[in-house]
């Protein structure tokens, strides 16, 4: 019993048969704050150290890309100094991301529309890419922030049509293949498990074109107190599922 606990989930796992993509909507964060007599900032900063722990650990796995939902289009509806908070801990957890990537050899990427971010963030984000990019690292890991499904897709079809008025696409032939050029997913493969913590049961507009054949999962447990445990348990969910992709 000792010895089994001592190895957990993961060594149950089939490593030949990890998902190459894990998507995870980070959620949870103020309820988990409130549950404690906290301000829900308490939990986005709480929720910030689960992320690391989460990245830390898929690369561990051999898991190659990770992507998160950090914040969304629609959470600028959120009491301004909410947002302002989450801003202020996206900061300071990249300052230390540059500390520590070094060390961790993360690459990270943003998935997003970053021009309504500080200009102090947006710079922050760019010498982050820029300074991972040539890590040779085992694992990705995208950041959406200010990412919104339904806008990536409009995005998209924009940048098609601009192809289609200079002559270089066809607007009647053009493929599923030209449109995912223009996603900011465009070069890795799409999630093979999106996972959604505290106990909500949507999408929110998360990865809608990438997702269209992703396992889900959805847990009650709330994103800070998302554990690596949690984690390999559902990826032996995972493995024991059986994927058709429309087939027999
Ligand atoms: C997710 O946690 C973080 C963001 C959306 C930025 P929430 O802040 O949505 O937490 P709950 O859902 O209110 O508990
Ligand atoms: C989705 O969570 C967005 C992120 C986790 C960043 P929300 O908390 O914003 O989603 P809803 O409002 O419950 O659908
Ligand atoms: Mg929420």
């Amino acid at each position: 019993m000792a010895f089994w606990k001592r190895r957990g989930q993961a060594g149950t796992l089939d490593r030949g048969r990890l998902p190459r993509h894990v998507a995870i909507i980070m959620d949870g964060n103020g309820r988990w704050a409130k549950g404690r007599g906290l301000p829900r900032t308490a939990g986005h900063a709480a929720g910030a150290e689960t992320f690391r722990t989460i990245a830390t650990h898929c690369k561990h796995l051999g898991i190659p890309y990770l992507t998160v939902y950090a914040f969304s289009t629609e959470n600028w509806k959120r009491p301004k100094e909410e947002v302002s908070a989450i801003m202020g801990l996206l900061e300071k957890y990249l300052l230390e991301a540059a500390e520590k990537m070094a060390k961790d050899k993360i690459r990270l990427r943003f998935f997003g529309d970053l021009t309504p971010l500080s200009r102090e963030l947006r710079l922050l984000c760019d010498e982050t890419e820029r300074i991972s990019r040539s890590y040779e690292s085992e694992i990705q890991v995208n950041i959406c922030l200010n990412y919104g499904g339904r806008d990536e897709i409009l995005r998209a079809a924009r940048a098609c049509a601009r192809d289609c008025m200079d002559g270089n696409l066809d607007p009647d032939n053009f493929t599923e293949k030209d449109l995912a050029r223009h996603l900011y997913s465009k070069d890795i493969p799409d999630p093979d498990l999106v996972i959604r913590p505290s106990g909500e049961v949507r999408i929110s507009n998360f990865l809608l074109w990438q997702s269209a054949y992703a396992e889900y999962y959805f847990t009650q447990v709330l994103w800070p107190d998302f554990t690596p445990g949690e984690l390999d348990r559902i990826l032996g969910i995972y493995q024991r599922r059986q994927r058709r992709f429309g087939g027999v």
